[in-house]
């Protein structure tokens, strides 16, 4: 018998199988980690406001993203070093994935290569989306080496994270004394050139090799497949990538870890989507972890959502099948949410139902 019945649940019997530093490096913040608590908090105020006595016959939970249909909203984020929590690392989150119809993006830092995971879950033909998250690197032609390794191991689409120029003041991380162990490696960036001689000032350091919006048009010049961006919250920053035509955002601010009083991304949602109109796909990210989340999100302009630390809480708790249930849980949960609000597609998922003065597109039945 499961001893969890809910995402939250899992981080319970995660924190007991794992060490107490590998714990604080998954779900630890920035410093104060205020953004990481807002997170789950923003969601966790808003109120759905339950519509009744609406058709739901032939409801179901099939989404449109970029160009790509999915079965439900539900993408995988992101997460780096996944041995750490199972031997079998990004392999099998990647593979309860596509057993599950979830999208999957695999982190730059993956502890397993992306070929293996790319042979096995592109045979499998109901699974979701499969990108690749870039942390742009110092050197360009290495930046171009990567890029042509995930187009021709079968990718769909680059997902550029913009957020860290820098890791973040992981002050958990760091009384903890996390230290990746010498059998856990970022297996992608081994052939890294040597790093520059320590600056003397920090900014001389990681942020002047950080990317910039040319670099954006440069990587998108580079590489037949989408590009989206990761971790834009400002509306300013959705209109200029809009105008560079990128694919879509991730309105992320990395699950809290790396700008602290970032707001929440329930915050941040409902303003990039006014700025970039219907002109763009939207995902978002950080702190969802119910169904009545995923609702929250797509009523406020999300067309999917991304989930990152209850992957890893899954994989340490039961490996794949874990993060399979995992998904299902969400999904069920998700599909309990619409049938109480009256939603019977994701399309039904409007302002309305988080504001009941708000207009609404629906006049026939309403
Ligand atoms: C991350 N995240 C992340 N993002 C990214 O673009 N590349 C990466 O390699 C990682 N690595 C990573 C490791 C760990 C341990 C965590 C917790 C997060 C951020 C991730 O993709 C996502 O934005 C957040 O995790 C979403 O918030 P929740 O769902 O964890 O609250
Ligand atoms: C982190 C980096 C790897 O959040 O994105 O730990």
């Amino acid at each position: 018998m499961f001893s969890w019945l809910t995402l939250n649940d899992l981080a319970l019997t995660a924190q007991g199988a794992l060490d107490p530093a590998t714990w604080a490096y998954f779900s630890g913040g920035a410093a104060d980690e205020i953004t990481l608590r807002d997170n789950a908090a923003a969601w966790q105020a808003l109120r759905l406001w339950p519509r009744v006595l609406r058709p739901l016959a032939g409801g179901h939970t099939r989404a449109r993203l970029g160009r790509h249909e999915l079965t439900h909203p539900i993408l995988l984020a992101p997460v780096a070093h996944q041995q750490l929590a199972h031997p079998d690392g990004e392999w099998a989150s990647a593979m309860a994935a596509a057993a599950q119809g979830a999208g999957y993006v695999l982190s730059t830092q993956s502890s397993v290569p992306m070929e293996r995971i790319a042979h096995d879950v592109l045979a499998d033909p109901g699974r979701g989306p499969l990108w690749f998250q870039l942390y742009w690197q110092a050197d360009r032609g290495f930046n171009r080496a990567l890029l042509q390794r995930a187009e021709a191991a079968g990718f769909e689409a680059i997902v550029l994270t913009v957020d860290a120029p820098v890791h973040g003041m992981r002050d958990r991380e760091r009384r903890a004394g996390f230290a990746l162990p010498p059998h856990v490696r970022a297996v992608h960036l081994q052939a890294t050139p040597p790093a520059p001689p320590a600056p003397d000032t920090y900014c001389a350091g990681q942020p002047a090799h950080a990317p910039t919006w040319d670099d954006v048009a440069w990587l998108q010049a580079q590489t037949r497949l989408p590009v989206w961006l990761k971790g834009v919250l400002h509306p300013h920053d959705a209109r200029q990538a809009l105008a560079l035509r990128v694919a879509g955002l991730m309105v992320s601010n990395h699950g809290g870890r790396t700008l602290d009083t970032a707001p929440p991304t329930a915050q941040a949602l409902a303003p990039v989507r006014a700025a970039v109109g219907r002109n763009l796909p939207l995902v978002v990210d950080g702190g969802i972890r119910r169904g009545t989340d995923v609702l929250k999100a797509i009523a406020l302009g999300a067309d999917a959502v991304m989930i990152g630390r209850p992957v890893v809480h899954a994989l340490a708790t039961g490996g794949a099948l874990a993060v399979a249930r995992m998904i299902r849980l969400l999904r069920d949960e998700l599909e309990m949410a619409m049938a109480l609000t009256g939603c019977r597609t994701l399309a039904d998922a409007e302002a309305a139902l988080l504001d009941a003065s708000a207009s609404t597109h629906r006049t026939a039945d309403d």
